[in-house]
């Protein structure tokens, strides 16, 4: 996600905005900003590139001396990172000045609006709507302009804005996204997160829900979305940086699995049109291109790998074709069976995994399609394939991944009915139906977040195991390789993936008094045979946790403790029943005091093969 910082006051507001933005570096970005208002008009200075880049083109600026501005760090999801899409973003007449944290929905559809009254666009982002959309509404009312703004977006959005007219003040607005006022003395601040304004003031409160903040250097007013103003309590913060740069969270790691589902629906609602239809954006792959798809294989390493064996299970069952998922590293030197008839769904969170990098290439020189599901912007996996669909995760700091898994998984399910609906295989309104269950699994998801405790709990029982088995079948199966990778990469204790029918095949000799089994049983049609796979293990001393459904009576008499998911469609199961595996997983590692968001040997992005 962006970050956003502002400071009004008496100071040279340049160096105090570097500082701030510097703070906000550990969330990732790509490019960099700032706008100073003054007499002078709007001066804006971004780039691509690091806040030591800014610096370097901000030196003329610091000598103006202005007391009044914005910055921005930016992380791509609409428009490469390169100097022009970097924020702020100063409308065509330099009236207005807006850095954005968030998605404009609906940015599409508001650029050809304007486009009809006039207004040209210089980048592809979608947050130069914005600052252009303000400046369509402006009359000499600011807040005016950008109430009338607001009314026109869809999407999430935290603002920053400066008037020309206005030398002394500062606008910020907000809808979904996180923004902070920062009270000082003589002075006040915006910014995405504490750390931003933590050297000035351990005075603040977060903005509300469609709040909008007139700040100057003597003082903060806010006002709803009524138009009512409104007070603040300040809370005073006695975090110190590393725990503000977690949001308070002990971790990145839980900070990011606390996440999920807020990024699930950004990843979503932009790619939902109506309420009902599924628009991916594709510009190369062509529907014609999709009916004449024969096979689909999704290559990937890890987790993203984990991504497309659930994946896989779905789209065999949709679309009727063979669908393969298959290790990067293997793939390249298996001598793949692929034409162009063939789609290759290349998951990557980082874009630079190697393995799955040369694994494009060698799908690309067979002739296959290529569509990559990639969280990083413009990153090498990205540019070389022929589409991308970008997760809007956010950069995910911890490298074991979660958000980024879940948002890989929920695109492969829009992925799956575009291509089921362009062949045929999917009416209008079974998609439309298929899109209001994907679209509950953020607030399902919250629900089971919000009771942690019991995850916490088994963790406290099982932190000292030396052995843990995953097991389930069907899509069950492939959720245990994902819960087991995250228990082994965190938490060092070694663990393994198996399909519960695999296990009398030789590794159940394993099992003794005290084993720790995790049984995932949310698969309903093999239901019975878990059941009698957790007897099996019961009985050669194993103690079973069992992932179940929400109204499963059968497994609760067999396994030692029981986990529930809430009601859900099946496509969603795989996007909760990770949820409290992520947790154990992390709770296991917290309990062992492990360096749970650099574990030992393991990089965010492995590009060596
Ligand atoms: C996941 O927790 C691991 N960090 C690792 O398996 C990762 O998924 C794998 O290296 C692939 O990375 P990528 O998604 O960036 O390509």
């Amino acid at each position: 996600m962006c970050g956003i910082v502002g400071y009004v006051g008496s100071k040279n507001a340049t160096p105090i905005l570097l500082d701030a933005l510097e703070k906000l570096e550990y969330r990732g970005y790509d490019s960099a900003g700032i706008a100073l208002v003054s007499s002078n008009g709007i001066e804006v200075k971004k780039t691509r590139g690091r806040i030591s880049t800014l610096r370097s083109i901000t030196g003329e600026v610091e000598a103006g001396g202005c007391t009044v501005g914005i910055g921005h760090t930016r992380w791509a999801t609409h428009g490469e990172p390169s100097d022009v899409n970097s924020h702020p973003h100063l409308s065509r007449s330099e009236r207005v000045a807006v850095v954005h944290n968030g998605i404009i929905e609906n940015y599409i559809e508001l650029r050809e609006f304007l486009a009809e009254h006039g207004y040209v666009f210089s980048t592809e982002t979608d947050s130069e709507v914005v600052s252009e959309l303000i400046d369509y509404y402006y009359n000499g009312d600011p807040i005016e302009a950008v109430r009338k703004a607001e009314m026109q977006l869809k999407g999430s959005y935290a603002l920053g804005i400066l008037f020309k007219d206005y030398t002394d003040q500062i606008i910020a607005l907000r809808k979904d996204g996180p923004l902070i006022i920062g009270v000082g003395e003589g002075e006040n601040f915006i910014a995405s997160d504490i750390p931003a304004i933590l050297k000035h003031t351990r005075s603040i409160f977060r903005l509300g829900e469609r709040e909008l903040a007139i700040l100057t250097k003597d003082g903060v007013t806010v006002i709803d979305k009524y138009g009512e103003r409104i007070e603040h309590e300040c809370e005073h913060i006695d975090w110190d940086v590393d725990a503000a740069e977690k949001g308070g969270y002990a971790h990145f790691m839980i900070k990011e699995i606390m996440e999920q589902p807020e990024v699930i629906a950004k990843t979503i609602n932009p790619r939902i049109i109506n309420d009902k239809r599924i628009d991916l954006g594709l510009k190369r792959i062509t529907d014609d291109d999709l009916r004449g798809i024969k096979a689909i294989k999704i290559v990937a390493c890890g987790s993203a790998y984990h991504v497309g064996v659930v994946a896989k299970y779905f789209m065999k069952k949709t679309l009727g074709i063979p669908v393969e998922a298959e290790l990067a590293s293997e793939f390249r030197y298996d001598d793949p069976i692929v034409d162009e008839h063939t789609l290759v769904i290349i998951i990557s969170q980082s874009g630079e995994t190697l393995d799955t990098l040369y694994g494009l290439r060698e799908a690309r020189s067979r002739g296959a399609r290529v569509i990559s599901i990639v969280n990083v912007v413009a990153s090498s996996i990205a540019n070389e394939s022929e589409d991308v669909l970008y997760t809007w995760a956010g950069p995910e700091i911890a490298v074991a991944t979660t958000k980024a898994y879940s948002t890989q998984l929920v695109l492969m399910n829009l992925l799956n009915w575009h291509i089921a609906n362009v062949k045929g295989l999917m009416r209008d309104d079974e998609v439309a139906r298929a899109i209001t269950q994907l679209r509950e699994i953020p607030e399902q998801m919250n629900g089971m977040l919000s009771d942690h405790e019991q995850m916490q709990y088994l963790a406290s029982l099982f932190f000292n195991c030396h052995s843990v088995f995953f097991i389930g079948r069907n899509i069950d199966y492939a959720l245990s390789l994902e819960a087991s990778l995250k228990l082994k990469e965190i938490s060092y204790v070694h663990s393994e993936a198996y399909a519960a029918g695999e296990l009398k095949h030789g590794t159940i000799s394993l099992i003794e008094d005290g084993t720790l089994v995790i049984a995932l049983c949310t698969y309903r049609p093999l239901l019975e045979k878990m059941v009698s796979n957790i007897k099996e293990v019961k009985a050669r001393g194993a103690k079973v946790i069992a992932i179940i459904n929400h109204d499963d009576t059968q497994t609760e008499g067999v396994a030692d403790h029981v986990v529930r998911i809430p009601e859900c469609s099946e496509y969603a199961i795989p996007s909760l029943t990770i949820v409290p595996l992520q947790l154990f997983a992390y709770y296991i590692a917290s309990h062992k005091g492990c360096d749970i968001d650099k574990p030992r040997n393991l990089a965010k992005s492995v590009t060596v093969e």
